[in-house]
């Protein structure tokens, strides 16, 4: 590793799993110091244990405003400053036709998806102005950029976070911080091995099923992939990357599938005249 974070101090939430264990180790591993927040104490607590001195936890659930306070408060008190705010925690949430739709269950949803970020980028805000820098990074999805790829309270509220990002970083821009998100397509966590096998643990299962339906041929989106694209935001690199949606999603929102598109193949009369453009 290359020291691209080293002095930096971060905060991470949904971090017991996923991306956010992939960022956490990541992060330490690039310098950081880092404070990991989830409800998964247990598993929390072991990855923060691995990761020795430069890493902390939290219980912390990020409907609940007091715990992401919190989280942010434990970063600072622990490593003196923040300088990246990680709101990453997510559920897959309410599911169902729109007319079937619980309106508890839509609450839970939009409270862990959207108000924890809400929440998560506040108390960020909160210390990072006095200091006059920082890097706000949030977990959107492909859900959340165009319709159709998720459940309707998990598209709404990534739809809502995209929107947040860009509003936020037009107000904290001028105090140095930038703030982004990250918008992946289904990648192999545990997330979605549950949605897809019905078994958090089956990574192998859903990297083979990932790497069939991939646009680019046999390679699956990674927790790895996150990770790396949120060192980036994290780091000094993107200094100039503000109110952005960084999609890690192999092209699927720009049009890329994995079967044949149609224009990949000749058209047959330039086929017959041994010519492919048009
Ligand atoms: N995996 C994907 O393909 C994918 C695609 C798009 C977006 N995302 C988003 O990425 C984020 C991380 O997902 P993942 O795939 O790593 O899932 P994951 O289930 O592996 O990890 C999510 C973590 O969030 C924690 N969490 C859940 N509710 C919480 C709460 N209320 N407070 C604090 N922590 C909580 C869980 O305990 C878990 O450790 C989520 O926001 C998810 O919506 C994932």
């Amino acid at each position: 590793m290359t020291g691209r974070l080293a002095g930096k101090v971060a905060a991470i939430t949904g971090s017991a799993s996923g991306f956010g264990e992939a960022a956490a180790r990541l992060f330490v591993a690039e310098g950081a110091a880092v404070a990991l927040g989830d409800i998964q104490v247990d598993r929390g607590r072991g990855i923060t244990a691995e990761l020795g001195h430069a890493a902390r936890f939290v219980e912390c659930d990020v409907s609940r405003e007091e715990h992401v306070a919190a989280l942010v408060d434990l970063a600072v008190d622990s490593f003196g400053q923040l300088d990246v705010m990680y709101n990453n925690a997510g559920i897959v949430g309410a599911r169902g036709p729109i007319d079937q739709l619980p309106d508890a269950e839509w609450q839970f949803t939009i409270d862990v998806l959207l108000h924890g970020t809400f929440y998560g980028m506040k108390h960020a805000a909160r210390v990072m102005k006095p200091r006059r820098t920082g890097s706000i990074i949030s977990m959107a999805s492909t859900a959340g950029v165009i319709g159709g790829l998720g459940p309707h309270a998990y598209a709404a509220a990534k739809h809502a976070v995209v929107g947040l990002t860009k509003n936020v970083g037009a107000e904290l821009c001028r105090f140095g911080i930038r703030v982004n998100c990250i918008a992946p397509h289904s990648m192999a966590t545990p997330m979605v091995a549950m949605a897809h096998l019905n078994d958090p643990d089956d990574i192998d299962g859903v990297l083979a099923e990932l790497a069939e339906r991939s646009p680019i041929a046999g390679r699956p989106g990674l927790a790895a992939d996150v990770a790396n694209a949120a060192l980036w935001l994290a780091g000094d690199e993107s200094g100039y990357t503000n109110g952005h949606c960084l999609t890690t999603d192999a092209g699927v929102t720009t049009g890329s599938k994995a079967e044949d598109a149609p224009y990949s193949e000749p058209m047959p009369m330039m086929r017959e005249a041994g010519r492919t453009g048009l």
